[in-house]
């Protein structure tokens, strides 16, 4: 590595671990927000997205030195949460279980191992590619590689006969998001679920930097995404082919929804 890129890495790693205190954040985020909304000006959700992506793949290549990361490379971690996950399959009643995880990053964080069951994870990123160029760097097989696939055409990429459909902080990430969800319904089976794991309104708290470009909340019961310019009732939205339940949780940084939408079995 060269004196430069050491240099650059090291200052990068500082400013993540300042931007992690509070107090820091509080100043720093919205100058990022504002710089990043002179910055992006004028483009469509799609451009802003294209515009992020290196944003986002600097941030998996010190990730990569975590506990988080060493958790998810273990092939024995449990599938013990989220509550939400762990109820649906469940209800599933059945002993083996398959799930397509969208937007999983370099390393899914869905466990393998779940008394009474076998978990079969199939684990799907827009950003695939550039996950295989970072675990190289970093000499890491992971357990379950991450194959390429836009959430919004997933129902195009995977076959339609999984058990759940799993996404977990990337939804607000996506240039569709309603769209994602509907693809990721396409591809779940009568019966199955769609399990969703998200901060609340999200793009609000990290100022629109980066990929974060929307939010997801619950409105009296009901599942919504919005952002600066729209809003989607995604409860009314799929009403005719799932039943949607929002959980909230409270969290440090605001709250935390898991969201279980259940596509209806045939009739
Ligand atoms: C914050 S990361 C979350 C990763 C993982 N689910 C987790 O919980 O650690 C958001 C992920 O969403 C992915 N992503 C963003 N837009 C996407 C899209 N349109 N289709 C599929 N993945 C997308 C990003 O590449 C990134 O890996």
């Amino acid at each position: 590595m060269t004196l430069l890129k050491r240099l650059y890495v090291a200052a990068r790693a500082l400013a993540l671990r300042l931007v992690a205190n509070q107090q820091v954040r509080r100043v720093v985020m919205p100058l990022a927000g504002l710089v990043t909304r002179v910055r992006t000006r004028g483009m469509s959700v799609q451009e802003r997205w294209n515009h992020s992506i290196g944003w986002e793949v600097s941030f998996w290549d010190d990730w990569l030195r975590t506990p988080e990361a060493e958790r998810r490379l273990d092939p024995a971690t449990p599938l013990d949460g989220p509550p939400t996950l762990v109820r649906c399959i469940e209800q599933l009643g059945t002993e083996h279980v398959r799930i397509v995880d969208v937007g999983a990053g370099p390393v899914t964080p869905i466990g393998r191992v779940m008394p009474g069951h076998t978990i079969e994870v199939t684990a799907t990123d827009a950003l695939a590619s550039e996950y295989d160029e970072v675990l190289a760097r970093a000499g890491i097989v992971p357990p379950v590689r991450t194959i390429f696939a836009h959430a919004e055409r997933l129902s195009e990429t995977v076959p339609h006969d999984f058990d759940i459909a799993y996404c977990a902080n990337a939804l607000d990430h996506m240039y569709d998001p309603a769209l994602a969800v509907e693809s990721m319904l396409a591809v779940v089976r009568p019966g199955g679920f769609v399990v969703l794991n998200h901060f609340a309104n999200e793009g609000e708290i990290q100022h629109y930097t980066g990929l974060h470009q929307w939010n997801i909340d619950e409105r009296g019961g009901d599942f919504v995404i919005w952002g600066k310019d729209s809003s989607e009732n995604m409860t009314t939205r799929l009403a005719d082919e799932a039943t949607v339940e929002c959980t909230r949780f409270p969290d440090p940084r605001g709250s935390r929804l898991e969201i279980a939408i259940r596509k209806h079995p045939v009739s």
